[in-house]
């Protein structure tokens, strides 16, 4: 929770319950309104030689200027990679007598601008790392940037640095927040655009204060070239994507396409992902040495435009059980993209619908985004799908909505959604979830308090409409519905174009009716969040009762 929304829930406990047993919490103002320096309004592409090289002396000047020219002749500057990065041992261990950091005179004997320099002579962008802490990750002992913020952003901008990775070794134990945010600051008051990426592991919730601070936020510790570790990085990456929108990114760590330990069906996994879930696609592969096949994956025009999708929201989990996984993205035209994938050791058959993942109508076109083979279904999306394997389709069809609601007060619970995750059977229009099919609910009820109106859902819930920028004010009072009464914890929150405007807290089976109210002027779209209050999702039968928006 972000240290605001912590601040207005305090002063909510502190003030005690509203008239009538029904806490009240709105926020006032955006808790983490999203850093406002106009980049990366889709997921940065490019390379970092972290995952490569690490510190070995192949990290050098050469290597750099021959990726730059890769990405210009094997076609993936035009597919739409654009960042050059490099990470730590770039430097040497002392800063000069003026406290500047010093280039490696080995590795880069022409110093870091000129490789800036050569970088940007082929229309391309160059980035740099240091570490929010006294040193560096590597145990060489490179110097990093705390306390120093303003020198170094100074020196990286004379530079012309256009990407910072912001590590977070050596720290000394100063708050993050405060940390990242130094670094923050000091960008900005460089005056060159310089996207900011925050590399603190996940350790600090970063998906609650990142979009404030950072383009982008690490949401895990490092990926390797396995595939337990790739698997890993994705589940935990996947629970946190409310945060991510235009401008600021969850970051599941770079790309191991290529890296040679997992199968070209593992690799296509982990890159189909990535961009179901709109992460940072930074190639971590040295593309001297690329196959063909590797360059053909990374290139695939059809997966890179769901990562690149203007829209900006990250997929979700639509459905999980014993290793067969569905995510689904909404994506700006008002498609879907399905990520079916099989975990597991064997051949399966991974399947969902389309009104599962959203679109209603009663025919669809698949486009599968490996094969690229097309067929229409009047509803059933499925595929075989072999071990570690992942079969992607784009769907279309079925008239996405886009109509936003009309004037005045209107119920949630009869508005058409763009779309409709849920933990556990689908969302329920003026019902509770019934955790099977859809109208198997019961009356809405917290508490003993009934509600004609509202939406039933179950941890973990997205639902999404679209406003067209025509709305002022979402209200619905909040719980876990009678049925449950006793058990289960949740967290609601509201959020306007990618923007937290209203959070619950944690709520049990015990806690009173909760009134949840957030703002919404200006903003295209809304998301009803329900996420696990940290007990797992069992019980979490969570009711949003007469959810009402108001709109011009
Ligand atoms: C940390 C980061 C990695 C990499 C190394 C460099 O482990 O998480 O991504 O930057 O440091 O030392």
């Amino acid at each position: 929770m972000s240290r605001l929304s912590r601040g207005v829930l305090a002063a909510v406990a502190a003030a005690g319950l509203a008239a009538g047993g029904i806490a009240v919490v709105a926020l006032t103002a955006s808790p983490a309104a999203a850093l406002d320096n106009g980049l990366a309004r889709t997921p940065p592409m490019g390379f970092n030689n972290w995952n490569s090289t690490q510190c070995r002396a192949e990290f050098n000047e050469s290597m750099v200027k021959g990726i730059a020219d890769i990405f210009v002749s094997a076609g993936l500057k035009d597919a739409g990679y654009t960042y050059v990065n490099i990470d730590d041992c770039w430097a040497e261990t002392s800063r000069d007598a003026g406290g500047n950091l010093v280039p490696s005179h080995v590795r880069f004997p022409g110093g870091i601008k000129a490789v800036a320099d050569y970088v940007h002579s082929k229309g391309l962008k160059f980035g740099l790392y240091t570490s929010a802490g006294t040193h560096t990750c590597n145990k060489a002992g490179f110097p990093g940037g705390l306390g120093h913020e303003q020198q170094d952003a100074n020196l990286f901008a004379s530079w012309g640095v256009d990407y910072l990775k912001y590590d977070n070794c050596n720290n000394q134990g100063v708050d993050a927040v405060k940390r990242y945010t130094a670094m923050r600051d000091a960008l900005k008051k460089t005056g060159r655009p310089i996207v900011y990426s925050i590399c603190e592991w996940g350790k600090n919730k970063p998906w609650e204060w990142g979009p404030g601070v950072g383009n982008l936020w690490r949401t895990t510790g490092d990926i390797s070239d396995s595939w337990s570790s790739m698997i890993s990085k994705a589940h935990s990456n996947a629970t946190h994507a409310s945060a991510a929108g235009p401008g600021h990114w969850n970051d599941p760590d770079m790309l191991e396409v290529g890296n040679g330990h997992m199968s070209e069906t593992e690799y296509r996994t982990h890159f189909s992902l990535w961009a179901e879930m709109a992460a940072p696609l930074l190639i971590g592969t040295d593309l001297r040495k690329a196959s063909a096949a590797t360059i053909a994956l990374l290139s695939n025009p059809d997966v890179i435009a769901v990562d690149q999708d203007p829209l900006g929201k990250q997929g979700t989990v639509v459905k999980s059980s014993n290793g067969l996984v569905v995510y689904s993205r909404p994506l700006a035209n008002g498609d879907r993209s399905v990520a079916l994938v099989n975990e597991t050791a064997a051949t399966a058959t991974v399947s969902t619908t389309a009104s599962a993942v959203g679109l209603s109508g009663s025919s669809f076109t698949l486009k599968d985004l490996w094969s690229k083979a097309t067929r229409t279904t009047t509803g059933t999306i499925s595929a075989s799908v072999p071990s570690h394997g992942t079969v992607m389709y784009r769907v279309s069809g079925g008239g996405g909505v886009k109509n936003p609601p009309p004037p005045g007060t209107s119920q949630l619970g009869d508005l058409p959604w763009t779309s409709a995750t849920n933990g556990w059977g689908p969302v329920e229009r003026n019902l509770s979830n019934g955790e099977k099919a859809t109208g198997d609910g019961h009356g809405l009820s917290i508490r003993g308090t009934k509600y004609a109106k509202g939406l039933g859902t179950h941890a973990a819930s997205e639902v999404d409409y679209f406003l067209g920028a025509h709305c002022t004010t979402v209200a619905a009072d909040v719980g876990i519905d009678d049925e449950k009464t006793g058990k289960g914890s949740v967290v609601f929150q509201l959020w306007a174009d990618g923007k937290k405007v209203a959070d619950s807290g944690t709520l049990t089976g015990s806690s009173p009716v909760q009134h949840l109210m957030g703002d919404v002027s200006g903003a295209t779209d809304l998301r009803l969040v329900v996420t696990d209050g940290g007990d797992g999702i069992a019980n979490d039968h969570a009711d949003w009762g007469n959810a009402q928006i108001t709109c011009s």
